[in-house]
């Protein structure tokens, strides 16, 4: 079977370095090599005595050890260090499913979550979020009536991207249940964690929470550190991570030397990367506000409760072509979210960039004068 075009990746990869103001990006704000030795107090001239052999193909014990100590009930030996985190996704739909097997993935999605799933396996049930007047919920009921004997994975990300929605505990507990009942496992996404800015608790680590998770994270969002291709899995099920570690033999072997000694030095400083993240999405988040309150007529405004990026409904009749337009026009960049699977009046906006203030005020005047020109 075939796999469907990486339609956001195709999409970042023609007008990322190119477009001056960046709206839509779900990565926060870097910083360079210089920076984040100095903050974690690691010497350029450490970085220089690492070793460029081939690496341990579960990952260095060291960085396994400070990874599971981000969670509660994780060992080191639950956790396989990747060469991204998107590899990650790659590797638990290919070991977890064949193709007769039902998979539920909560759509919209990260196009990986559902491309890969539907590569491989004939069944792949969309579990859809639902708008509200004021933001996103999740139909419980719905997952309760999709989940069946023959259900071999739910596939969910939490904090979501795009809509910036998360789960109550009492919801997500209820996820863990039903999927508990039928011996479902569960791949959650949690790359936003540790984004939660609108005032609903952190939720646990689906790691710490359920025998049958396959949890991934990584350092590309929360930690703004996407060029380092820093990401891990943690599983508590010995069969699935030696299947899991199998099928990483075919694509990267084992991770690369330099990111494994950053992502050393960026964990010991972890609370303090996320929360430069944070402190940047909230003061965007601001301007955002005003922003959309001052073009509601063309806007559907949801707020995002965690992570860096929203789903906003726009008034247009194919978001894909305006998106083209605007970054051709304008240097402007949206991301349609049909590549994620929603449907073609929504954009994705993203918050986590320190230039998202002078990119707001750019296409606000354009918006000023496209609406001036329309009369
Ligand atoms: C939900 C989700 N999972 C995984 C990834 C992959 O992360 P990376 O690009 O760092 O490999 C992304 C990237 O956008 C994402 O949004």
């Amino acid at each position: 079977m075939k796999i469907q075009p990486f339609a956001t990746e195709q999409y970042y990869a023609r007008y990322e370095f190119s477009t001056p103001h960046l709206l839509s990006v779900s990565d926060c704000e870097t910083i360079s090599i210089g920076e984040l030795l100095q903050m974690a107090n690691v010497s350029l001239e450490k970085m220089g005595q690492v070793r460029l052999g081939y690496t341990e193909s579960q990952g260095n014990p060291v960085l396994r050890e400070a990874v599971a100590n981000t969670y509660d009930k994780v060992s080191a030996e639950q956790v396989i260090i990747l060469t991204s985190p998107v590899e990650g996704i790659y590797l638990t739909l290919q070991a977890m499913l064949e193709p007769e097997d039902e998979v539920i993935v909560l759509v919209p999605a990260y196009d990986a979550l559902i491309n890969v799933a539907e590569h491989v396996s004939r069944h792949v049930q969309r579990w859809e979020i639902v708008p509200t007047a004021t933001g996103w919920q999740l139909d419980l009921d719905k997952l309760a009536a999709l989940v069946n004997p023959k259900t071999k994975l739910i596939v969910v990300n939490f904090p979501h991207n795009p809509t910036g929605y998360l789960p109550t505990r009492s919801q997500f507990d209820t996820i863990i249940e039903l999927a508990r009942k039928e011996g479902v496992w569960l791949f959650c996404d949690e790359m936003y964690r540790g984004l939660e800015h609108g005032g609903r608790p952190q939720l646990p680590s689906a790691a710490d929470s359920y025998e049958r998770s396959i949890v991934l994270s990584g350092l590309s969002k929360t930690h703004g550190l996407p060029g380092l291709r820093a990401g891990w899995l943690v599983i508590p099920d010995e069969e699935v991570r030696q299947a899991i570690i199998n099928w990483k033999h075919y694509t990267t072997i084992c991770p690369a030397a330099p990111t494994e000694f950053l992502a050393l030095a960026a964990l010991d400083i972890g609370e303090e990367l996320a929360q430069r993240s944070q402190t940047l999405i909230r003061q965007n988040l601001q301007l955002a506000e005003t922003f959309f309150a001052q073009w509601q007529d063309f806007f559907n405004w949801r707020p995002p409760i965690a992570g860096s990026v929203a789903l906003v409904g726009i008034d247009v009749t194919s978001a894909t072509s305006y998106c083209h337009h605007l970054a051709q026009a304008a240097g402007v960049l949206l991301l349609p979210a049909t590549f994620m699977g929603s449907d073609d009046q929504h954009v994705r906006f993203g918050f986590g960039r320190r230039s998202f203030p002078s990119a707001l005020s750019h296409y606000d005047t354009y918006l000023k004068q496209a609406m001036a020109m329309m009369g």
